[in-house]
């Protein structure tokens, strides 16, 4: 196994770990936000927005003081939000809907929490590094927010 999925492999193992026993959504994602921008090399923010009245408001999160709230379809967060797939931004300079909350950001993943159909909101993660977040960071935190998602009681917020 390649030194990044071990990686992904033991954060992984971690979040099961501080998300046990545990359903409040904003206490699992403030765990799971620290757990990220603690483990993952090179990255300047790592963070929810939450789904509330049809726009994404700032939620837990690790990194600057950041944008609060999004609109659906607008920036990196709502794009992904509205098209509810992952959003790979290698540059975020080329995508034309970026929103630079930080001008250190070059590369950015934005991942759509969904359950039951329903949008509870988004992970997102800055990088300073342009083409930071490859396919087996895709893989690692899609399969985080999985567990995430189905650890949480995503009812109670957002
Ligand atoms: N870049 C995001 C805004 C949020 S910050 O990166 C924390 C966007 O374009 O939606």
């Amino acid at each position: 196994m390649g030194a990044k999925k071990k990686l992904y492999s033991r954060i992984h193992a971690q979040l099961d770990g501080l998300l046990s026993g545990e359903t409040d959504a904003i206490a699992n994602a403030a765990n799971m936000a620290a757990l990220l921008f603690l483990e993952l090399e090179n990255i300047n923010w790592a963070g929810f927005y939450i789904h509330k009245n049809g726009e994404l408001v700032l939620g837990p999160f690790h990194g600057n003081p950041a944008c609060v709230r999004i609109a659906m379809g607008k920036g990196a967060c709502g794009t992904a939000a509205e098209s509810r797939e992952t959003l790979v931004i290698d540059d975020v300079s080329q995508f034309a809907e970026h929103i630079a909350c930080d001008s250190a950001s070059q590369a950015e993943i934005v991942i759509p929490l969904i359950e039951n159909e329903s949008l509870w909101g988004v992970l997102d993660i800055d990088s300073p590094l342009l083409s930071r977040f490859d396919g087996i960071d895709r893989q690692g935190l899609e399969a985080m927010a999985d567990l995430f998602i189905e650890r949480s009681d995503l009812s109670a917020s957002g």
